[in-house]
């Protein structure tokens, strides 16, 4: 008899992790908290209308179900300590405990965590009074970037190229708690996840993701509007030295500051002219990057994260898909301020062959039809022989896809497409 496995969250990155884990041989059935529409269409997947955040619900869910693994997708239920209560009765969960989230939950945290462990970042002061802050604008060149230093789901940092924007987001973000200010980088962002088990790392392959609503990385922030894999910019000899000045240091210094950790360990890069520098740590799967990873995923999802999760010897290396992969994520009219939801969604049943796979985020059903109940509202996936041939494919696929004041980007991959 095969393995029960629970997977917290219900976005584009929970689908894809689902739908990955129910492939394998070894899952008999996959239970999604609250999991969306498109889990419950998976086979072997079902949808539990649960809290994710709730550790009560979710540790009494796991026993009455005899669940073998809990794989932990989003922050929320990390910082909350679901992961923390499911080790506490004994459930084997991926995804670390809350100080280990810590990395994610804290900017000013995490700050200190990579000082503290020599991680290349930008240099940076933490201020929670107004004055000090105002004080360290003075003394420092545009531009800057003030971050709030809660979880703030990408509304909590402003790139400031005035001093008026500086100051204004000083005083805004003062008023939630203490904040950052630190160096602009230029550069290239890039997303490098790896699985780390108490210092152990094994890297997954490098992934780039689109954070600006609007084409040619122009508009407001959002949480991501597409993202592709593998990267050019993350390429062997790139990937080497993330894996030397960051990610080991990152998993060594958990080790030395006693801070258990068995999770994804995300960190969002800015490469430039020095190499490397760490803009965020987040401590799961990237959304959307998680729906390209796991397209390529060649290797056995629940074998690995039960592996990780038994703080057993991880493998070597993970085994890829040669080809490329990409999402684009299509968004709801709004978004991401107010997103607009309630409108059924056209052209979702055509079949779109193996290579494409629209993997379902803010959707919910009413009666047999899905209608968007989200900002990011579906995430269209495509593997090609070349990033061109995903791009060419997922574009295609979008096309058969409407409802009214439907958004998304032209130009996911371009970066990629260029240097290639
Ligand atoms: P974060 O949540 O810290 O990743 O910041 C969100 C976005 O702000 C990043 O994806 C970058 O585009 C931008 N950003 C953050 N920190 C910096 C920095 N020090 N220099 C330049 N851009 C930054
Ligand atoms: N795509 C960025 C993130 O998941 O944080």
């Amino acid at each position: 008899m095969g393995a029960k496995v629970m997977v917290l969250g219900g976005g584009g990155r929970e689908h894809a992790i689902a739908w990955k884990l129910a492939q394998s041989a070894e899952v008999a059935e996959v239970y999604c908290v609250p999991g969306n529409p498109g889990t419950a269409a998976e086979a072997k997947v079902h949808n539990l209308a649960l809290k994710p955040t709730d550790a009560d619900q979710v540790v009494a869910a796991a026993h009455a179900l005899g669940i073998a693994l809990v794989v932990i997708g989003p922050e929320a239920p990390l910082v909350a300590g679901v992961g923390d209560a499911l080790r506490r009765a004994g459930i084997p969960v991926f995804g670390p405990n809350t100080a280990g989230a810590m990395l994610e939950g804290s900017k000013a945290h995490a700050k200190a965590f990579m000082e503290r462990h020599g991680l290349p970042t930008a240099r940076y002061g933490r201020f929670t009074d107004t004055d000090a802050a105002l004080g360290y604008l003075r003394d420092h060149p545009l531009p800057v970037v003030v971050k709030a230093d809660g979880l703030a789901a990408g509304k909590g940092v402003v790139v400031a190229f005035e001093q008026t924007d500086a100051e204004a987001a000083v005083r805004q973000f003062l008023q939630w708690g203490p904040i950052i200010i630190e160096e602009f980088l230029a550069g290239e962002e890039a997303s490098f996840i790896a699985i780390v088990v108490d210092g152990q790392v094994l890297p997954l392959a490098g992934s780039q993701d689109h954070k600006r609503l609007r084409d040619g990385d122009q508009g407001p922030n959002t949480g991501g509007m597409g993202a592709y894999s593998p990267t050019p910019i993350l390429d062997t000899a790139m990937s080497e030295r993330v894996l030397r000045e960051v990610m080991r240091p990152a998993a060594q210094g958990l080790m030395t500051d006693r801070t258990p950790y068995c999770g994804f360990l995300y960190a969002g890069l800015m490469i430039g002219s020095t190499g490397p520098k760490v803009l965020e740590f987040n401590c799961r799967l990237g959304d959307p990057e998680t729906q390209p990873l796991m397209m390529r995923l060649r290797s056995d999802l629940y074998t690995l994260l039960l592996t990780a999760a038994c703080g057993d010897p991880l493998p070597k290396a993970l085994d890829w898909d040669s080809r490329a992969a990409l999402c684009v994520v299509l968004a709801a009219a709004g978004y991401p301020d107010h997103p607009q939801v309630g409108d059924p969604i056209l052209g979702l049943n055509k079949t779109q062959g193996d290579a494409v796979k629209i993997f379902h985020a803010g959707t919910t059903a009413d009666d047999d039809t899905v209608i968007t109940a989200g900002g990011r509202v579906l995430g269209v996936t495509a593997l090609g022989e070349s990033l061109a041939i995903a791009q060419q494919r997922a574009y295609a696929a979008v096309a058969d896809i409407r409802w009214p004041g439907l958004q998304y980007r032209q130009d996911i991959g371009y970066r990629g497409l260029r240097r290639a």
